[in-house]
């Protein structure tokens, strides 16, 4: 019988990372300590800020009747449209009255344990620089426009809120049983991906999907695409696509519904059942599903990105 795995209880200060967890190193720059932090968030250009302003008026055109209400409003409470690129110390201060978080300054994409020690301490590390023109429409490395405007509005929301703090807490759970590439798949599918019900309607609420241009016309409108309502077990099983657009989303009723799924659950039992690598392919629907809807799958078997399909 598996061995039952102390929980970290006390995130205060980093917590020593087992020698047995398998992850991928990331080589630290010189000038940062293990938090990773930057000492001050950078400082931005006039060019720059207005690249921010850009992306933030394309995204704002789009956006109404997609997105969901949360992040809506989060925009507006956070003030984001107030001009260039927000400042850390601003929305930090707003963010703390309504939820308790605050956004951090961090170079590039930071090592899991440290990223879900922030989570857990209710501070989000948002990439310190922002793309350029050239890199305008789509870049692999999250920066600040990805980071602040696609996820930061959703932590205004308490239960969201709460929800990502459990998940930075449940990171450490799955690094401690080497199954990270499974709750990446959660976070894939719920933080960066995912939709959810508003009455009859369906809206995202991922900021994978909120910070682009045609994902969320796509995930919520098109034809293509798989939507099926969240089953905590079978979206860790799934895999998924990093740099095109995604043939299977996931529904959950309410941010409740979602804390519920995952937070009052027992994850022992699951990643001792879960295999290292992924069980159903990201277009799959398989017998368990509740489909919402049953896509075509139209993009993905014209060739996706790079083939000229057509996203809607
Ligand atoms: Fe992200």
């Amino acid at each position: 019988m598996a061995t039952v795995l102390e929980p970290e209880s006390d995130f205060t200060t980093l917590p020593e990372m087992p020698a047995d967890v398998f992850t991928a190193p990331l080589k630290k720059p010189d000038h940062l300590d293990d938090d990773w932090l930057e000492p001050k968030q950078a400082t931005y250009d006039s060019d720059q800020d207005t690249i921010w302003d850009d992306l933030f008026n394309r995204q704002m055109d789009v956006l109404p009747g997609l997105a969901a209400s949360a992040f809506m409003q989060g925009t507006e409470k956070l003030d984001l449209g107030k001009g260039g690129v927000p400042d850390f110390g601003r929305i930090s201060e707003e963010l703390d009255a309504l939820t308790g978080w605050s956004v951090v300054p961090v170079p590039m994409l930071i090592p899991d344990h440290v990223f879900f020690w922030h989570l857990a301490n209710r501070r989000f590390p948002a990439g310190n620089f922002i793309r350029t023109r050239e890199t305008f429409d789509y870049i692999q490395e999250p920066d600040v426009f990805h980071d602040v405007f696609g996820h930061v509005p959703m932590l205004t929301d308490p239960t969201y809120a709460d929800y990502m703090q459990e998940y930075g807490k449940a990171g450490w759970k799955a690094m401690r049983y080497n199954r990270l590439k499974a709750l990446g798949a959660l976070y894939w599918y719920t933080v960066e991906f995912g939709l959810m019900l508003e009455g009859d309607d369906i809206r995202a609420y991922g900021a994978g999907i909120l910070s682009g241009p045609t994902e969320a016309v796509f995930s919520v409108k098109a034809d293509s695409p798989n939507r099926i309502m969240l089953n905590v077990d079978r979206v860790m099983r799934t895999d998924y696509v990093i740099s095109d657009l995604q043939p299977t989303y996931f529904v959950i009723e309410s941010f409740e519904d979602l804390y519920r799924q995952t937070v009052e659950r027992d994850f022992d039992r699951l990643y001792r059942n879960l295999s290292p690598a992924f069980t159903y392919a990201n277009s799959a629907v398989i017998d368990v599903d509740n489909v919402v809807h049953r896509g075509t799958q139209e993009y993905l078997l014209r060739g996706g990105r790079g083939s000229g399909a057509e996203a809607v």
